[in-house]
């Protein structure tokens, strides 16, 4: 054995290893430095949020099961490599409806999401306008149509609109959309009846949460958090430009069981620009949507928010498009938190992933900033996968580059009529 040659440490000796680091930034920068995976943000986003706010965008239906397979459809992924490609530079824009989103996702419409953060939708438009990529504002943001297209004139803007009944709402959103130069509408049509979220119901949970003695003495409860909520505008909904619609409003017209493929008929004769049907879960359905005039569809279990349980989107994808692929618009939403996972969608033939929880992660961690660097962790995760892979650019995607794996597979026998070409009754 070679012994150690010991001796005593010379000043000089030290100098490398005692290169103090001078803080960098202001103290958010530093937060939002510290996180290197849309994870990280998470983990800081838990730590500044009240629980209620982080559980209710953190939680999914019932038991989870839905949003835990859709994470675990993309872990299961085999990523398969072409080697010895010049790689140098990866160009991850992509176009979808038309137009180029210089990143392969857009932000997908999320629910009160001021309450996660004060700074909200317009925190959100304001990152997604920044990095070139489209952001769509929910029916119950907490930002009006008007504030979030000031706020970002430029920016790439989707409007979402829930299937609901009442005609002359929707015709009036839809009318101060097009005003505010919204480009495409995407409605909604996965929520006949609220998910059973489990964790909301056990905080006690209310939109916007009250104070309470029981708030007031829950130690989760953060005190930047309510000074931010405090000293800032009330929220008003997306939907409600006069300003005086009340909670009860909103809970009574979020889920509609009566609307029908009728209502899509004549959305459709109200919006002429780009009309997208989000929570398709079955082949069958995309194909009549596609019948009823629209122009694309998001592949989406809402983020397993809604039907517990229900398809994993990523599985289902292939079969969309091979479906409806020639006939318009794919993308595709659930259980998105790596670059790779986008890279995987568009792979599968996905013309753009649309991310939600991760992006509010970041909101919750560092407001504004907190968003441009989910954007700027997935896309340098993108950028990484399409050249580890070998690819320069999103086009040359192709679906040898994954092979889907599950840990489970149907219990329906391989040949046997499938459950999503079989269709649904009407
Ligand atoms: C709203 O769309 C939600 O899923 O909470």
């Amino acid at each position: 054995m070679t012994d150690l040659e010991r001796r005593l440490p010379r000043r000089e000796d030290l100098r490398p290893y005692l290169r103090l680091k001078r803080r960098e930034g202001d103290r958010v920068a530093r937060r939002l430095a510290r996180a290197h995976t849309i994870w990280d943000l998470r983990a800081i986003a838990k730590r500044r949020t009240p629980a209620g706010p982080f559980d209710y965008t953190d939680g999914a239906a019932d038991a989870e099961v839905g949003m835990h397979r859709a994470r675990e459809a993309f872990q299961d992924i085999e990523l398969r490599p072409g080697i010895l490609r010049d790689v140098e530079t990866a160009d991850m824009s992509t176009a979808v409806l038309g137009k180029r989103s210089a990143l392969p996702f857009g932000l997908a419409p999320t629910g009160f999401t001021r309450m996660m953060h004060a700074a909200g939708e317009r925190a959100v438009v304001a990152a997604a306008a920044r990095a070139g990529i489209p952001y769509a504002l929910s029916t119950v943001g907490t930002t009006s149509i008007e504030q979030v297209a000031a706020t970002a004139p430029h920016a790439r803007k989707w409007f979402q609109l829930y299937l609901w009944k009442d005609r002359e709402l929707s015709l009036e959103l839809i009318s101060n959309a097009r005003a505010a130069g919204y480009e495409a509408l995407i409605v909604t049509v996965d929520v006949p009846a609220g998910g059973n979220r489990l964790r909301d119901l056990r905080h006690g949970m209310t939109i916007p949460p009250q104070l309470t003695a029981r708030t007031f003495l829950d130690a989760s409860y953060r005190f930047e958090w309510w000074f931010n909520l405090l000293t800032t505008e009330p929220y008003r909904f997306a939907f409600d430009k006069s300003g005086e619609g009340d909670l009860a409003d909103v809970a009574g017209k979020l889920y509609d069981p009566t609307v029908t493929f009728e209502d899509l008929a004549w959305i459709r004769s109200a919006w002429d620009g780009p009309l997208i049907i989000k929570g398709i879960q079955t082949v069958a359905d995309a194909h009549r949507v596609m019948d009823h005039g629209a122009d694309g569809v998001v592949v989406s279990n809402h983020g397993g928010r809604q039907l517990d349980r229900a398809p994993v989107p990523l599985h289902l994808l292939p079969e969309i498009v091979d479906a409806i692929g020639d006939r318009g618009t794919v993308m595709l939403d659930t259980g998105i938190m790596h670059g790779g996972d986008i890279v995987a969608a568009l792979a599968l033939g996905a013309d753009l992933a649309l991310v939600g929880r991760a992006y509010l992660y970041g909101l919750m961690a560092g407001g504004e900033a907190g968003v441009a660097r989910a954007i700027e962790i997935l896309a340098s995760e993108v950028e990484r996968t399409m050249k580890l892979l070998g690819v320069t650019s999103t086009d040359e995607l192709e679906r040898d580059h994954v092979r889907l794996m599950t840990r489970r597979s149907p219990v329906v026998p391989a040949g046997a009529r499938r459950f999503e070409t079989s269709g649904f009754p009407s």
